[in-house]
């Protein structure tokens, strides 16, 4: 039977563009995004939604209401569903057994337990959600053992991990590379991943949805994610070379990414990467990895993670370095907060990092973001995990909603993330305004550094060392012609 009425638990940064797509491409399927937190769904129905995300408000406005919904009532949506996504989310455990590494999956288990209680027919049950290998077992168990009573309902559990990356989700849905799903190797199986199927060809090439085992998709998602990540630590780590010798780390990854069988994405060297998957993902593989007694498979992945952390501090060390080696009292600027760009969020993000460095310095920080709600860099840098003086850190913060006044009588700009606008600025002006020697840290390598050398900054960035301003250059004074 197709599928006519899909629910996806959880409205996150997932649950919400995927079934925003699923929407807009299957108008016969009615898709109700649910969740727990009533704020959330509130937001999904007003003007303002509660993800910034490029080209989603144009989605969700066409099949709001129409066939797509946001709701609370996640009984009724349940019960009335064909297949269900999980979609929650999937932290890593800050408490207990595996604290710092595993993944929690009390969200998913609650997810579980609120389908089984409902139910009363059969469902597809879909892991959107990214969870350990073998995690499919764990649902299928609660779904079994909380539904011995209702012989007549059956589950199908199916892995189909999200590949979407934050910024670009509508493109990457509506473009996939690939789908991947997982099932059963029974009748029943291949029937659900069948009927799953059909509803990513509605946009997709068959050629593009790829089937496999269960496990095998669930690893695949912690293995891409893993692959990605490594790539950005191993160009990380060459950028330390490249300072080192005289190498410049854009010409070596262009060099290298030009081999096709090494391709050029993903080699932007930067302050590290950030954002809720890779760091979570990964910890979660080691620890399995740990599990499964194969240690040395442990330590090569988490070689990707202390990497990162090495070139997020090394770049706030450099900045602290640069400005004399004190930064207590002085006023730097972080342009951009959010973990990349084209999105407002900030989860792992590494110009959290990087504040709480030079916080802890006893910097005065002012911090501007096209997208980052001032509410949410309050509550990043306010976080017990960041500060235990956080009324310290209210006075020692301001953020602003222009770049122009947030540069205005500071000793540097630290370029956190990589926004399109930052390129486009009046550096004259900006330099203009600021305390001299007027510093720009690029820890995204987006600025012309050239340019900015000739008004007159001090330029420092990731992977280069940059030849300091020409001596005619007075403080303070305009580029003689
Ligand atoms: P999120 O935190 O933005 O959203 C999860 C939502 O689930 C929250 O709104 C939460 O209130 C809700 N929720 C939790 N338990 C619930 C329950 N029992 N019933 C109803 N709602 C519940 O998370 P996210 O970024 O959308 O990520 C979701 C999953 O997708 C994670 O496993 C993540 O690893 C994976 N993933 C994320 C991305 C990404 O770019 N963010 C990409 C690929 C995969
Ligand atoms: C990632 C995966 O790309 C996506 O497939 C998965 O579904 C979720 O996790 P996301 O974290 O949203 O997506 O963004 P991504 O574009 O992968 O960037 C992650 C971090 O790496 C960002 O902080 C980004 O700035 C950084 N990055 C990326 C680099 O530092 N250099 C690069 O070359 C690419």
């Amino acid at each position: 039977m197709p599928i006519k009425k899909i629910c996806c638990i959880g409205a996150g940064y997932v649950g919400g563009p995927t079934c925003s797509v699923i929407a807009l491409k299957c108008p016969d399927i009615t898709v109700t995004v649910v969740d727990l937190s009533q704020q959330r769904i509130d937001q999904w129905n007003s003007d303002k939604l509660p993800i910034y995300e490029p080209g989603l408000d144009d989605v969700v406005r066409q099949c709001r209401g129409v066939n797509l919904f946001f709701s609370t009532d996640i009984n009724t949506a349940i019960r009335e569903a064909d297949l269900i996504f999980i979609s929650v989310n999937t932290p890593t455990k800050t408490f207990g057994n595996g604290k710092g590494r595993a993944a929690d999956l009390k969200y998913v288990e609650g997810a579980a337990r609120m389908i089984a209680e409902v139910a009363d027919s059969s469902k597809i049950v879909v892991e959107k959600s990214t969870v350990p290998v073998r995690a499919a077992e764990s649902i299928s168990n609660i779904l079994t053992a909380n539904t011995f009573n209702k012989p007549n309902v059956k589950f199908q559990i199916l892995s189909n991990p999200e590949f979407l990356a934050e910024g670009t989700a509508i493109n990457d849905l509506l473009f996939a590379d690939r789908v991947l799903i997982g099932g059963e190797d029974s009748e029943e199986g291949q029937a659900a991943i069948e009927e799953l199927c059909q509803v990513y060809e509605r946009w997709l090439p068959r050629k593009n949805i790829l089937t496999t085992n269960t496990w095998s998709s669930e690893l695949s998602k912690l293995a891409a994610n893993a692959f990605l990540a490594s790539r950005i630590s191993s160009i990380n780590s060459l950028s330390a070379v490249c300072e080192a010798t005289g190498a410049d780390v854009s010409e070596v990854a262009r060099a290298v990414g030009l081999d096709s069988r090494i391709g050029p994405k993903f080699l932007q060297a930067s302050i590290g990467f950030g954002g809720s998957c890779f760091q979570k993902d990964i910890l979660n593989l080691v620890y399995i990895c740990e599990g499964l007694n194969l240690p040395e498979v442990a330590t090569y992945w988490q070689q990707v993670i202390d990497m990162n952390e090495y070139q997020k501090s090394r770049f706030s060390a450099k900045v602290i370095e640069s400005l004399f080696n004190t930064v207590t009292d002085k006023r730097i600027t972080l342009l951009g907060f959010a973990f990349k760009k084209d999105t407002g969020d900030t989860r792992e993000s590494p110009a959290i990092h990087v504040a709480k460095t030079l916080l802890d310095e006893g910097a005065q920080l002012s911090i501007y973001d096209p997208k980052v709600e001032h509410s949410q860099i309050l509550d990043d840098l306010t976080h017990p995990y960041v500060t235990d003086e956080p009324e310290q850190v209210k006075k020692s913060i301001t953020i602003h909603s222009d770049p122009y006044e947030a540069t205005a009588g500071t000793h540097a700009i630290v370029i956190c993330t990589e926004w399109d606008e930052f390129i486009s600025y009046d550096y004259e002006r900006i330099y203009e305004g600021m305390m001299k020697p007027a510093y720009v840290f690029d820890g995204r390598k987006i600025l012309d550094h050239k340019n900015l050398q000739k008004i007159g900054f001090i330029v420092q960035t990731i992977g280069k060392r940059l030849v300091r301003n020409s001596p005619n250059r007075v403080w303070g004074s305009k580029v003689q012609a």
